[in-house]
């Protein structure tokens, strides 16, 4: 390869792996309208990460995803340097998942897994949550009315509002929420030592100690929920049988905690990135003002938008021709569906917020049997607050720079500061 082939390879290869693209949405737009264009699978071979096919277009994306027995998601899951994966051998003694949770399972365990809680999270049985939900949305935007006209919608709504439906699901009540939120960040960043227990100097210390938290926490839960079945999913999950014998505590274990990691950042990130689309789309949020009505077209609009899961991996177990390239089986693939969401094969005007779209056939749910669990739950909750928001809030702009997180795999507003009149 010539030099400057080469050296745009490695720029190319270091974006796709920068978190810090997933913070920038020109630099992230520029980057994959290239590659959808020029090389829609690509091979990315960054340093200091396994090196994987990314791949950008929307119908390859479905198409992959579809063949769920061909690309498998147990090896692989999202983008992680190779420091990163050695860690987890570490503390597991040489397993690649401190979890095995659905998103882990491949056919036929991901089937019989997901069956446990699918029926709960359907729109039927979600009918039972509203009013709940609407009096969560009140309280919050009762929030904003008590505060003086500013606030930074993020740290005062977006995070707590999507928690609190999450844990109120699982079961833990309001004064447990900043525990749950402080064990599963510690897991998660055990690697950042500002998060890490006081005290403890190695990881492996570190995580068990957090897992044994989270164990004799969730197992008093699942005790309570054996004997005491209520209505919410963490009963569904402490009372689940497989072939005729209850599931194991670190199985349920698994299934909390991949409820309440998926259905948290998720649902922030797109109801702060919704109503900063709406502030910068003046018209836009005038003519939802004017046709409530169009407010479910709006929120999948916002999903699309948005798209705050950035990818998942996925693993082909045979050999695949895509676009003149063989794909190896064992090659591992990246799904981009921020670059799915924009691409100009399937939606007109890609890059307008248009609160009408439709149809909006985006994937940032993803696709095919992995396809997100809490998807309708997600846009029933983000919704319910628009409803309560916009029939109370008169005015609404931005008071100061917006700030993104950088992260490669779940990214969205960090800070969004507004100003505002309610009615
Ligand atoms: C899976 C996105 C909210 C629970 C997924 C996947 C995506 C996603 C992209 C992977 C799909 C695939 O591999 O094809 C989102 C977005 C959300 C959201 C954008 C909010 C706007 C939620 C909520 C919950 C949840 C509120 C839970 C209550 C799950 C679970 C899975 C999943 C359990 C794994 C499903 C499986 O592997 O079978 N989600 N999610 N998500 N999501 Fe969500």
């Amino acid at each position: 390869m010539p030099a400057d082939a080469a050296a745009d390879q490695a720029g190319i290869d270091r974006a796709i792996v920068d978190p810090r693209t997933y913070a920038d949405q020109a630099a992230c737009d520029a980057l994959f309208a290239r590659l959808r264009r020029e090389r829609p699978a690509h091979w990315t071979a960054p340093d200091s990460v396994r090196p994987f096919w990314t791949i950008s277009r929307h119908a390859d994306i479905k198409d992959i995803e579809r063949q769920n027995d061909r690309f498998i998601n147990d090896p692989r899951l999202v983008l992680t340097s190779i420091a990163d994966e050695e860690r987890v051998k570490r503390i597991t003694g040489g397993n690649h998942l401190l979890l095995r949770t659905l998103v882990n399972m491949d056919d036929p365990d991901h089937r019989v897994y997901r069956n446990l809680t699918q029926p709960w999270f359907m729109p039927p049985n979600l009918k039972k949550l509203e009013a709940g939900l609407a009096a969560l949305a009140r309280e919050f935007v009762d929030r904003l009315e008590d505060m003086d006209g500013e606030c930074d919608f993020v740290r005062d709504v977006a995070v707590w509002y999507p928690l609190r439906v999450i844990m109120m699901i699982l079961g833990v009540p309001r004064e447990d929420e900043a525990l749950m939120l402080k064990l599963t960040q510690e897991i998660f960043g055990a690697r950042d030592p500002d998060m890490r227990r006081g005290g403890d100097t190695d990881e492996k210390a570190h995580v068990s100690a957090t897992v044994k938290e989270f164990f004799s926490y969730f197992g008093a839960l699942i005790a309570d929920r054996r004997k005491n079945p209520k209505d919410d999913v963490a009963s569904v999950i402490a009372n689940a049988q497989i072939g005729g014998k209850p599931i194991s505590e670190f199985e349920a274990l698994s299934y909390y905690v991949i409820i309440a990691t998926a259905g948290h950042d998720t649902t922030s990130s797109t109801t702060a990135g919704g109503l900063l689309a709406l502030m910068q789309n003046p018209a836009e949020l005038a003519k939802l003002r004017a046709r409530p009505d169009l407010l479910r077209l709006a929120i999948d609009e916002m999903v699309r938008w948005v798209t705050p899961v950035k990818h998942f991996f996925r693993t082909a177990t045979v050999d695949h021709d895509l676009h003149g390239h063989t794909i190896r089986a064992g090659d591992s693939l990246m799904m981009c569906y921020a670059s799915a969401n924009r691409d100009e094969a399937v939606f007109a005007e890609p890059y307008a917020f248009k609160v009408d779209r439709a149809p909006n056939p985006h994937i940032a749910f993803g696709y095919g049997v992995h396809l997100c669990l809490g998807q309708h739950l997600a846009k029933m909750e983000i919704r319910t607050l628009y409803e309560e928001l916009l029939s109370r809030l008169e005015h609404v702009e931005l008071a100061g720079d917006p700030a993104w997180v950088e992260a490669t795999f779940v990214s969205g507003l960090k800070r969004l500061p507004i100003r505002y009149r309610m009615k």
